[in-house]
């Protein structure tokens, strides 16, 4: 069998004659560095490279339909473009003319689709379901992330690689008492407890307030597990601030059929209006 050239799946072109990256890069705010043409990098902070390899993105996606969730500038989708996936969808928040995605995207000449919506009102109906959805940097800026992990579950029949920030012993405890949690004793018997902590305003990040809560590692893979996935804690760094994981799409377990009243089967459903997702779960269950 021949060998895959990896090389040429996933490197970036030669910049256009006369491109000039100051001209094309003004007046955007860069949170990733990705090299959008060969030598030619977004001055981000993030490198896209670095958490690619981290998360052990395939070299190869061809024929894989991919959903990047939190996509902003959309490094991570463009990259997955070039790795030769099929279709690929970035979803976020922000007006895509503002994060710049719609400039790499005519640089590019992509044929990426920019959806802009929230994780919270993902369906099958509106965006289909995807082989690999990405979910980087996004899970502790949400209020409600269980819902989100029950939301991806319903629009994934493959895999998700996670990035996220995960609790450690530093961020334990509130106040003065943050030097008893970093006590290593202590982080080591939290351990095998899924822990979410609750930041109050700019608790995490001194000038971030966009963020919530902080599972532990054990807290991310428990979470994912009940939504239907089957989950592999890749590694982390950072002093364990963040972490990666894979989880893949299995049944859904009968605990969100029945039997508690979040299982989507449940009057509740109809209350929060999201047993459409629900449907959709129990097709997959086959049940
Ligand atoms: C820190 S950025 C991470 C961007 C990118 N994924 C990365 O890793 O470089 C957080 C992203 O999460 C997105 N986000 C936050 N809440 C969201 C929600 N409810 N639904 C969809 N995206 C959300 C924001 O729009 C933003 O793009």
């Amino acid at each position: 069998m021949p060998r895959l050239d990896e090389r040429s799946i996933a490197s970036p072109r030669e910049p256009p004659a006369g491109f000039d990256p100051k001209e094309a890069f003004a007046g955007v705010h860069w949170h990733q560095s990705w090299e959008v043409f060969r030598g030619v990098v977004t001055p981000g902070l993030n490198s896209v490279q670095q958490l690619c390899g981290r998360v052990r993105l395939p070299v190869d996606l061809t024929g894989r339909r991919v959903l990047d969730i939190g996509a902003w500038n959309g490094g991570y989708s463009f990259e997955c473009e070039r790795r030769g996936a099929a279709e690929v969808v970035a979803y976020s928040l922000e007006n895509p003319d503002v994060t710049g995605f719609n400039r790499l995207k005519a640089l590019l000449g992509s044929r990426v689709r920019y959806v802009q919506g929230s994780v919270y009102t993902l369906s099958p109906e509106q965006v289909g379901e995807f082989d690999l959805i990405l979910f980087f940097g996004v899970l502790y800026h949400l209020r409600y992330p269980l819902l989100a992990i029950d939301r991806i579950r319903c629009v994934s029949r493959g895999e998700v690689l996670i990035e996220t920030h995960t609790l450690t012993s530093r961020h334990l405890l509130r106040g003065l008492f943050w030097p008893l949690g970093a006590l290593s004793g202590l982080a080591a018997i939290f351990r095998g407890t899924p822990l979410w902590r609750q930041y109050k305003e700019y608790e995490l990040h001194a000038e971030d307030q966009s963020n919530w809560f902080g599972p532990n590692i054990k807290a991310v893979i428990e979470s994912f597990e009940t939504a239907g996935f089957s989950v592999q804690h890749l590694g982390s760094w950072d002093w364990g601030a963040r972490s990666a994981f894979r989880a893949v799409a299995v049944p859904v377990p009968s605990r969100m059929r029945d039997g508690t009243y979040e299982g989507l089967s449940t009057l509740n459903a109809q209350l929060t209006g999201i047993q459409r997702a629900d449907a959709d779960l129990f097709r997959r269950d086959g049940t």
